[in-house]
């Protein structure tokens, strides 16, 4: 069905994730700031940037950077003030860039007031806010899930007398969110933020808000006997009733839009939280991306189940709702690492990721980095490691009887700071991230791979960016165009036509690094606009070659 050209905003833009840690550091102290971004603004705009996700800001002690949030109301002075914060939001509308804030709702810090306050006895103003539970009669805790970070879900406190629960790491306890007075108090956060003046919202770990009744044990997954909660608690029943009411109380007739992290939600379930009777305008799912939530059973894709993913949900948000198109986000290692060997030419690669990126149909979400083809550090000690779910699940690999060798091979290939580290700005020391000495160490490779070089060299993967991106801003054809798959069962090529109005782009991208053919009669008399190779053959695909066709029709 061709749907009206007159699309949201929303729809149109490319939006930009930063790490604010690690993209640019204004005052020196080695970590990146709000000042940073507020002085990077000319770059995204020229990038073609309509919006940028910036993951937490809050005040937080930082164990999570950033995602164990200790006050909502407050900057953390590590990335500024509330007036760096102001200044950011007024300068980016003058770049016509909208700021998304990150919205943590399914947990805080344990040293969130509320949570101070809820520990210190059963009989407190804030008592039931979150999930306190009787030990087994053992003194057990109260069922066997593993929370995300390592080890059980549930953590005891003695003032209470009671266990809390935690999806995440022990310092981030769950919230209640069957308390009305939560509920209200999470709203009243998004609510201020609107007022400020965020336009958007990226929404962390909603799946995980609502927990089933039971709480009962689950089967284990590891020797360990646990079972990990994300598999006990995702998408339980009940839980569209608490992100209507959400949407109700906060974005429903205002102008702000929504992407929420839900993993593991099926495309067949897409309807039911997307699109006209959804909860959310997009929803991040991680049908297509390699990993898995316990590394040394990370499930390896092939092209072909990275491209049926896709598709899946192409063909499911078509009718109704949105797709948020991404490869990497700050919990993700680099794709041009995850998707193809060592061998492979990063330029090559990076080019046809970033092809699919911005031609599919949906609003691309690049992550900091990806628009030069920033790969993974490769670190090959885990003491080298800073973030914590590296270290749990270097523990747990080697638990289950892997070697030391084999353990790291998982943090290389899964760990959270390949795409962690500072963003490469320049061949200068530090890649111009910071005069001080930076939080977390650079990819040594920064001087090959860096803005400045690449904005002097056609060639590079940031020229490819921004043609590509220039090129979708101004085709009605990528912005509403229909999406039909191609050579659906080829297991090399992700090839798709986009139709508007009697136009048509065929893109074609060879996933693999072997040469891959395909009749030309697929193409007809269309003409090439975009090649990766400099030129095309109809017929032929080089290794990681992407095309772009036109014709009428
Ligand atoms: C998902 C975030 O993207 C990740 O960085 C964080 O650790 C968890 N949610 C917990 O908030």
């Amino acid at each position: 069905m061709q749907k009206s050209e007159a699309l949201e905003y929303w729809k149109k833009i490319v939006c930009y994730e930063i790490y604010p840690s690690s993209f640019q550091d204004a005052n020196g102290d080695g970590f990146g700031d709000l000042k940073g971004i507020a002085n990077r603004l000319d770059y995204l705009e020229s990038l073609g940037v309509g919006c940028i996700w910036m993951t937490p800001v809050y005040a937080s002690p930082m164990r999570d950077n950033g995602y164990d949030v200790s006050d909502f109301y407050k900057i953390n002075p590590q990335y500024g003030t509330m007036e760096d914060m102001d200044e950011l939001l007024a300068k980016a509308r003058e770049h016509h860039i909208v700021v998304m804030m990150d919205l943590v709702f399914n947990h805080v810090s344990k040293e969130h007031p509320w949570f101070l306050e809820s520990q210190k006895s059963r009989d407190n103003s804030k008592s039931d806010w979150f999930i306190w539970k009787d030990p087994k009669p053992d003194g057990s805790p109260p069922n066997n899930w593993r929370g995300i970070f390592g080890g059980s879900a549930w953590t005891w406190n003695a003032a209470r007398g009671q266990y809390y629960l935690h999806t995440f790491g022990d310092f981030q306890p769950d919230l209640n969110w069957e308390n009305p007075e939560v509920r209200k108090a999470l709203y009243d956060i998004a609510n201020f933020w609107i007022g400020k003046g965020v336009g958007a919202f990226r929404i962390d770990a909603i799946v995980y808000i609502k927990k089933p009744k039971d709480f009962a044990d689950g089967k284990p997954d590891a020797s360990d006997g646990m079972v990990l909660i994300h598999d006990m608690t995702a998408n339980t029943d009940g839980i569209l009733d608490f992100l209507r009411e959400f949407k109700t109380n906060v974005w429903k007739n205002k102008n702000v839009f929504t992407v929420a992290e839900a993993n593991g939600i099926r495309p067949e379930e897409l309807k039911n939280w997307v699109g006209e009777n959804g909860v959310f305008d997009m929803l991040f799912e991680f049908n297509h991306l390699q990993g898995g939530d316990i590394w040394f059973k990370a499930k390896k894709l092939s092209m072909l189940d990275i491209k049926m993913a896709i598709v899946r949900s192409q063909m499911a948000t078509a009718e109704n709702g949105w797709y948020p198109i991404f490869w990497e986000n700050h919990d993700k290692p680099r794709s041009i690492s995850a998707n193809f060997s060592n061998a492979a030419d990063p330029v090559l690669a990076g080019k046809a990721l970033l092809t699919l990126l911005l031609t599919l149909r949906g609003t691309p979400f690049v992550y900091q980095g990806e628009e030069i083809g920033m790969t993974n550090v490769n670190w090959d000690s885990i003491d080298a490691y800073n973030e914590l779910n590296s270290r749990s699940q270097y523990e747990l690999a080697r638990r289950e009887g892997f070697g030391a060798d084999e353990a790291i091979r998982f943090v290389q290939a899964f760990s959270r700071d390949n795409a962690r580290t500072p963003m490469q700005w320049d061949s200068s020391a530090n890649a111009g991230f910071t005069c001080g000495k930076p939080w977390l160490a650079l990819n040594e490779n920064y001087p090959q791979i860096n803005v400045q070089k690449e904005e002097g060299d056609p060639e590079s993967v940031l020229a490819w960016f921004r043609r590509l991106s220039k090129f979708r801003e101004k085709s009605e054809v990528l912005l509403n165009g229909d999406f039909q798959i191609l050579l659906a069962d080829d297991e090399r090529i992700f090839a798709y036509k986009r139709t508007f109005r009697g136009k048509s782009l065929t893109i074609l991208v060879n996933f693999s690094e072997a040469d891959a053919f395909y009749n030309k009669s697929l193409l007809g008399d269309a003409t090439l606009l975009f090649s990766n190779y400099g030129d095309a053959k109809k017929s032929h695909l080089h290794p990681l070659e992407a095309n772009i066709f036109s014709a009428d029709g």
